[in-house]
C-alpha cells in the first residue's frame, strides 16, 4: 500500500511545484478548535452570532470552525474577489454576492481565510459596519502581517509566512482548495 504523504496528496491534486507543508491537518484542527472555543466564550449569554464567510477561500475553515462553536449561530456568505488568477493582490475588491440576511443588531463574525494586503477587509468592513451590527469582529485563519490593520482581526489562527499558500480552502487559480493541509507553492 502506498502511504498518503502530503507530498503525494499534493502531487495527485496536480501541484507539480509543491514546496512544503506549512500547516498539517492536525495543526489546523487543533488551532481551529481553540478559536472556536474562544468565540464560544466571547459573547454574552445565549445571544446568537452570525458567522459570515468570505467565499470562496473560507469555506473549509468555516465548516470546521462552526462545528467547534458551542452557542446559537447562523451562517451566511459573502463573495468578494480581489485576486484574479495571479499570485499578487490586484488591490481592487468587488462584492460579487451580498446576502439578504439582515445584519442590523446582530453579532457578526466575518470569517476570512487569509489576510494578505488587507484590501479585502478594509473594503468590506465599512460596508458591513454601515448596516448597524450589534458587533462586528473578524476571524482570520491566517495573517501574513504585511500590513497593520485598523482594527486588526480579533481572532487569528496563525501568523503566516510570506509564501503563496494553498489548500484547506486556499487556491491558486482555483486549484488545490481541497488539500486537507496548507502548503506553499
Ligand atoms: P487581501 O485583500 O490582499 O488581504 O487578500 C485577501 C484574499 O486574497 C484572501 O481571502 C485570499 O483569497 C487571497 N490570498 C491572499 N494570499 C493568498 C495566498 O497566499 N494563497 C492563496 N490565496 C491568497
Ligand atoms: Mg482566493
Amino acid at each position: 500500500m502506498t502511504t498518503k504523504t502530503p507530498e503525494r496528496v499534493a502531487r495527485l491534486a496536480g501541484a507539480t511545484d509543491f514546496r512544503r507543508v506549512v500547516y498539517s491537518e492536525e495543526e489546523l484542527q487543533r488551532r481551529v478548535g481553540e478559536m472556536g472555543a474562544e468565540i464560544s466564550d466571547h459573547y454574552p449569554n445565549d445571544e446568537p452570532i452570525l458567522v459570515l464567510g468570505l467565499l470562496k477561500g473560507s469555506f473549509i475553515f468555516l465548516a470546521d470552525l462552526v462545528r467547534t462553536i458551542q452557542r446559537p449561530l447562523q451562517v451566511d456568505f459573502l463573495v468578494a474577489s480581489s485576486y484574479g488568477t495571479g499570485m499578487v493582490s490586484s488591490g481592487k475588491v468587488q462584492l460579487l454576492y451580498d446576502p439578504d440576511t439582515s445584519i442590523e443588531g446582530r453579532h457578526v463574525v466575518l470569517v476570512e481565510d487569509i489576510v494578505d494586503s488587507g484590501n479585502t477587509l478594509q473594503r468590506i468592513l465599512p460596508v458591513l459596519e454601515e448596516r448597524g451590527p450589534a458587533s462586528l469582529e473578524v476571524c482570520a485563519l491566517l495573517h501574513k502581517r504585511l500590513v497593520k490593520l485598523d482594527p486588526e482581526p480579533r481572532w487569528v489562527g496563525f501568523n503566516a509566512p510570506s509564501e503563496f499558500l494553498v489548500g484547506y480552502g486556499l487556491d491558486h487559480a482555483e486549484d488545490f482548495r481541497h488539500l486537507p493541509f496548507i502548503g506553499s507553492l
